[in-house]
């Protein structure tokens, strides 16, 4: 029972609502008592067990103590019972002191050279008794240790007096429910720099989510810069919009240092023209085309500018082979995921290998052309050794021109059709990323990007309710914006058998930056992605099985200012009365009609 252990503890939270502070994501199980705050004056870090990676968690933990004595957190939002409304709390020292102080962090590591890949233990327990005179952390790897201390770090806070408490006795046991959770930047419609992307690492590891998905380049830009091919870069947006072999390692260390695996995704055969182009010409279709044609059945590309990599010339696989290379030296990680989604026909027709191919078998149809690209690219991705894990999104198994027979060992981002393609897949025996775009996609709902578009240009029906504007999806596709509640309330298991359950390796939240730089990034994904974090680390549900999208109000509230200063620039949520006000925003004062 995945949720059986959520949370018994908030209940038993009421008495100490003056320091009673909720860490997002709630974790699994937290157990409070309410002998009182106890000072803590400075926590030094013990290990008991020397490891390989004792570096590691000594920096995890200065990072975290860093947070701690600078911001001295006073809780921005904190939960009041209902339905008392209280006004917010005139500071954290209104509760009892207990005598004793805190002076350490005592950790235990059991395998300390675990390494940061898919499936690593990430559990841990975290106590705090005022008569043991110590933090006692315990896990099975330093990753769990760091998701430890982010859980410490959130949970002392200002005295109010210039000093630091923490509420105890507090029991957690804690662990992820999926292995898989996390968000993905897109590189190649707009640049995003290094320093933007390094703050979205640090939201991140607040939030727990362990999976930075790195769509590298797209169609309109290649930024990354290749030593085999030096000529890919001409398609970067500028000089200074690109990625150096040195800036790519020092965002994967980073990562790692904060427990964050990276997955890099070279998008192929589709979405692909830019830095390939250079390469040689020829192993790109329809880069020429215009891209929807002005009428939809012919156009060659879901988006400006049009582009595949062309699957039947033989030229095509060895610079495929030579750039897959190159960055699976680079990306540490054993999964590397290579695109294979939406693969528009009309584009072929502008290829003379892919049409003269059609020519010599009649028989062939879109799916043998996308099986052919399976056929002849997926061995090229396994190359790079054993423990490679391909990823692809689902529609190389889904789509209208999908492969006759992709391997099941290949892992694919579900990102149509909510539960009725996850259950497909799931059901055929594929692992799954969930990602579908009616609940996680965080760059709907701004309208469309295309320009010369008529469609606007209406005056009758103001609403849209019958036209394509504001009531209507206003541009966007996948329109409307997906809210914190949305994301939180999808239960992607919904009607699964457990064979399929096991199937699900967890959730990402993709930010498609078509409309998105480093101006927007961080609203755009902050805070809606730390929902997702909790419901892919503790679910959504407490221990009745009731949704708490509600408990996570204030959680969520809280944690969103608490991200502004660590330096993760999140949109605002509500109104701050809301904040302050605990409940008073809610549009039903029935706390059980979120099922
Ligand atoms: C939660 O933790 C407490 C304290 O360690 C323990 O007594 C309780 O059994 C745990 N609850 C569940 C459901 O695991
Ligand atoms: C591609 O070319 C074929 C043959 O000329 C034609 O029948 C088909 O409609 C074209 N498809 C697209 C999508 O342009
Ligand atoms: C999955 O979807 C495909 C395409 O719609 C369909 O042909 C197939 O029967 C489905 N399989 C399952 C197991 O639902
Ligand atoms: C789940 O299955 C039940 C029973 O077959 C059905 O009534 C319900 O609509 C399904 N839910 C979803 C979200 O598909
Ligand atoms: C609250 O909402 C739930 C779900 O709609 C409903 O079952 C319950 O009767 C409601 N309670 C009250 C007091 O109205």
């Amino acid at each position: 029972m995945k949720f059986s252990t959520v949370l018994g503890a908030l209940a038993a939270l009421t008495t100490v609502s003056a320091v009673k502070v909720n860490p997002l994501p709630a974790p699994r199980n937290i157990t409070w008592g309410n002998s009182g705050a106890i000072p803590v004056k400075w926590l030094e870090l013990r290990t008991t067990e020397s490891c390989r990676q004792q570096e590691t968690l000594n920096r995890a933990w200065e990072r975290a103590w860093q947070s701690i004595h600078t911001l001295r957190w006073v809780p921005a939002a904190t939960e009041a019972p209902i339905p008392h409304f209280q006004p917010f709390p005139t500071g954290a020292g209104m509760t009892k002191r207990a005598a004793s102080a805190l002076y350490t962090v005592d950790v235990s590591v059991v395998d300390g050279d675990a390494d940061l890949q898919h499936g690593v233990d990430e559990s841990y327990t975290l106590e705090v008794t005022a008569s043991a005179g110590s933090v006692k952390i315990n896990a099975q790897t330093i990753w769990g240790a760091m998701h430890a201390f982010t859980t410490l770090q959130q949970l002392i806070i200002s005295d109010g007096q210039g000093g630091l408490i923490i509420e105890q006795p507090v029991m957690i046991q804690d662990a992820p429910l999926y292995p898989h959770r996390g968000i993905m930047i897109d590189t190649g419609r707009n640049f995003i720099s290094v320093p933007k992307i390094l703050e979205q690492i640090d939201g991140m590891a607040l939030s727990k989510m362990n999976v930075l998905h790195w769509h590298l380049d797209d169609a309109q830009s290649w930024p990354v810069q290749m030593r085999t091919y030096p000529e890919m870069t001409k398609d970067a947006y500028s000089a200074r919009e690109q990625y150096s072999r040195s800036d790519i390692l020092r965002i994967i260390a980073y990562a790692r240092s904060q427990g964050v695996r990276i997955i890099p995704e070279v998008d192929m055969p589709g979405h692909a023209v830019s830095g390939w182009q250079q390469v040689n010409p020829e192993i790109v279709a329809c880069s020429n085309s215009w891209w929807s044609n002005d009428v939809w059945e012919y156009h060659t590309a879901v988006e400006p500018n049009p582009g595949q990599l062309d699957i039947i010339y033989p030229g095509t696989y060895e610079v495929v082979k030579n750039v897959y290379s190159e960055l699976s030296d680079i990306f540490t990680d054993n999964f590397f995921h290579v695109g294979a989604d939406e693969i528009q026909p009309g584009c072929y027709n502008f290829s003379k290998y892919v049409t003269e191919w059609f020519i010599e078998d009649p028989s062939r149809t879109y799916n043998d052309l996308a099986q052919h690209w399976v056929d002849h690219a997926v061995p090229i991705f396994r190359s790079s050794g054993p423990n490679r894990r391909i990823m692809m999104w689902e529609d190389i198994a889904l789509s209208a021109e999908a492969a006759n027979n992709v391997p099941k060992d290949i892992v694919l981002q579900s990102w149509n059709n909510g539960l009725t393609n996850i259950a497909n897949l799931t059901a055929r025996g594929f692992d799954v990323v969930v990602s579908s775009s009616d609940f996680l996609y965080l760059d709907c709902g701004h309208g469309g990007f295309v320009t010369n578009d008529p469609r606007y240009d209406v005056m009758s029906d103001p609403s849209g309710a019958v036209t394509f504007n504001y009531g209507g999806n206003g541009g966007s596709w996948c329109a409307p914006y997906k809210t914190w509640q949305r994301i939180y309330d999808f239960d992607f298991t919904t009607n699964l058998t457990d064979a399929q359950k096991s199937h699900i390796l967890g959730a990402e939240a993709p930010l498609w930056s078509e409309q998105v730089d480093d101006v927007t990034i961080s609203s755009g994904f902050w805070p809606r992605a730390a929902a997702l974090a909790e419901l892919v680390w503790s679910g959504n549900r407490d221990k009745d099985g009731q949704k708490r999208t509600t408990d996570l109000t204030q959680r969520i509230i809280n944690f969103r200012e608490y991200l502004v200063a660590n330096g993760v620039m999140a949109t605002v949520l509500v109104p701050r009365y809301c904040a302050q006000h605990p409940h008073t925003c809610d549009l039903y004062y029935n706390q059980s009609v979120i099922t």
